[in-house]
C-alpha cells in the first residue's frame, strides 16, 4: 500500500486550519500542525477535534522550530496559512505584522531550502486580496484578477506582499513548487469573533435571545466578496494539487456591503431593521479603509475546476444558524 501524503499547516487553530486539516484527513494524509506558545488553549480545542493529527510546536519568527517541524514531519505539502491576520491589529501592532506575515514566509521557505526539501516539496502561500487595496485606479470593472496591480492599504497587506513576492521570487529562482492563494474574504463557523462577519452573527443569535443589547461596529459602507471558507480550502489543495505551480485568485465575483450582511443576518431571527441595534464604534475605525473588494476567479475555475458551494445568503445563513445553535448548548449547560 502507498505511503500516505504528509502535510505541515502552519496555522492550524485558525479558521482556514480547521478546515484544511479536516478535509486532508478524510483525504487520507498524515497531518501535522504547527502551534505556538506555551501554553495555547486552542491547543486542547484541535487536539479533542482531530485525535489523529500531529502537533508540533513552533513559531513562525524561530527559524530553527521550522526547521524542527519540517524535519519531524517530512511533509511533500506544506500550507503556510500562519500569520497575524487582523487588518485593524495590525496598524496597533505593526512590526510583529512584518516579522510574522512577512519574514515569516521567507523562514519557512528557506528551512525548506535549507533542510533539503525544495524539491520534494510542495508549498501554499496564503496571500491576501488585501493586496490589492480597493482604490478606484486599480479596481477593474469585473474584479481583481492574478494580474491586477497591488496597492495595500495596511501593515498587513503590505506584509503579505512581502510574503507574496518572496514566494514567487524562489519559485522562480530554485524552482520551487510554491502557489500562492489570492483569497477574497472568506468566513464560516470557524471563523474568529474579532471579524465583522462573526461578530455580527454571534451578536444577532445573542439580540435575538435577549441576552445583548446592540453591537459596535466601524464602517459599515465598505463590500468584500464573501465566502464560505470550506470551499476555499478545497481550492488551496487543488492548486497543490495541479501539475503546474501558479498562483490563483479564489473569489465569489460578487460584493456586497457591511450593511448587506447586517440585512440577512437580522432577518434570519425575524428582525426587519437593523439599525436599532446598531451603534457606531470609532474604535473600530482603521487609519486607511479598503473600500471595495471583488475578485474574478475565472482561473481558478478554468484551470483547477475550483467552484464554490455556498452563495452569499447561504453564507449569512449558516453562520447565524450555527451561533443559535452555540448559544442554545450554552443555555443548555447553565439549566440546572
Ligand atoms: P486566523 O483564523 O486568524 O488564523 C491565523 C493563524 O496563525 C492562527 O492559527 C494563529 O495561531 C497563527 N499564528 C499567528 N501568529 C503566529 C506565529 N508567530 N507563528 C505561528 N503561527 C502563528 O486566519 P485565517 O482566517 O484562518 O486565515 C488563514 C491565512 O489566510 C492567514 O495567513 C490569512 O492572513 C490569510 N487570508 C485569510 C483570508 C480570510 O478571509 N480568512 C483571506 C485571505 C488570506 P494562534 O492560535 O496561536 O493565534
Ligand atoms: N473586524 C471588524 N470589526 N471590522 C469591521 C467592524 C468591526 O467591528 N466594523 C466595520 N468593519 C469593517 C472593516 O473596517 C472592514 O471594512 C470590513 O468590516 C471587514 O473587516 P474584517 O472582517 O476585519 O476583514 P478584512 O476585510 O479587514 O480582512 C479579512 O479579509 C482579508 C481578505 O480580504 C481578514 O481575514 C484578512 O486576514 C484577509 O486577508
Amino acid at each position: 500500500m502507498a505511503e500516505p501524503k504528509r502535510a505541515l499547516i502552519t496555522g492550524v487553530t485558525g479558521q482556514d486550519g480547521g478546515h484544511l486539516a479536516e478535509l486532508l484527513l478524510a483525504e487520507g494524509y498524515a497531518v501535522y500542525g504547527l502551534v505556538r506558545g506555551q501554553n495555547n488553549p486552542r491547543r486542547a480545542q484541535l487536539q479533542a477535534e482531530f485525535p489523529t493529527l500531529t502537533v508540533i510546536e513552533g513559531d513562525l519568527t524561530d527559524p530553527a522550530s521550522l526547521v524542527r517541524a519540517l524535519e519531524r514531519s517530512d511533509a511533500n505539502e506544506v500550507f503556510n496559512l500562519a500569520a497575524v491576520s487582523h487588518v485593524g491589529f495590525s496598524f496597533a501592532n505593526p512590526t510583529l505584522t512584518a516579522d510574522v506575515t512577512g519574514k515569516g514566509v521567507l523562514n519557512l521557505l528557506e528551512a525548506i531550502r535549507i533542510t533539503g526539501r525544495s524539491e520534494r516539496t510542495r508549498f501554499y502561500q496564503a496571500s491576501t486580496s488585501e493586496m490589492f487595496g480597493g482604490l478606484d485606479y486599480n479596481r477593474p470593472g469585473n474584479g481583481y484578477t492574478e494580474d491586477s496591480l497591488f496597492h495595500p492599504r495596511s501593515p498587513y497587506g503590505v506584509a503579505k506582499l512581502y510574503g507574496h513576492w518572496i514566494a514567487k521570487n524562489y519559485r522562480e529562482s530554485y524552482g520551487m513548487f510554491i502557489s500562492c492563494g489570492i483569497l477574497f474574504n472568506h468566513e464560516g463557523e470557524r471563523r474568529g469573533k474579532e471579524f465583522v462577519t462573526r461578530k455580527i452573527t454571534d451578536a444577532v443569535a445573542r439580540i435575538s435571545l435577549g441576552r445583548q443589547s446592540h453591537i459596535d461596529l466601524g464602517n459599515l459602507w465598505p463590500k468584500r466578496d464573501w465566502g464560505y471558507a470550506g470551499d476555499y480550502v478545497r481550492g488551496m489543495w487543488q492548486m497543490l494539487q495541479h501539475s503546474e505551480p501558479d498562483d490563483f485568485v479564489l473569489a465569489t465575483g460578487e460584493t456586497h456591503s457591511i450593511e448587506d450582511f447586517l440585512t440577512l443576518a437580522f432577518a434570519e431571527v425575524g428582525i426587519e431593521d437593523w439599525r436599532p441595534y446598531v451603534r457606531q464604534d470609532a474604535a473600530q475605525l482603521r487609519p486607511a479603509e479598503v473600500d471595495i473588494l471583488l475578485g474574478d476567479p475565472s482561473k481558478a475555475e478554468s484551470v483547477l475546476g475550483w467552484r464554490r458551494d455556498v452563495d452569499f445568503p447561504g453564507l449569512v445563513s449558516r453562520m447565524v444558524a450555527h451561533d443559535l445553535a452555540v448559544q442554545s448548548e450554552e443555555s443548555g449547560t447553565r439549566t440546572p
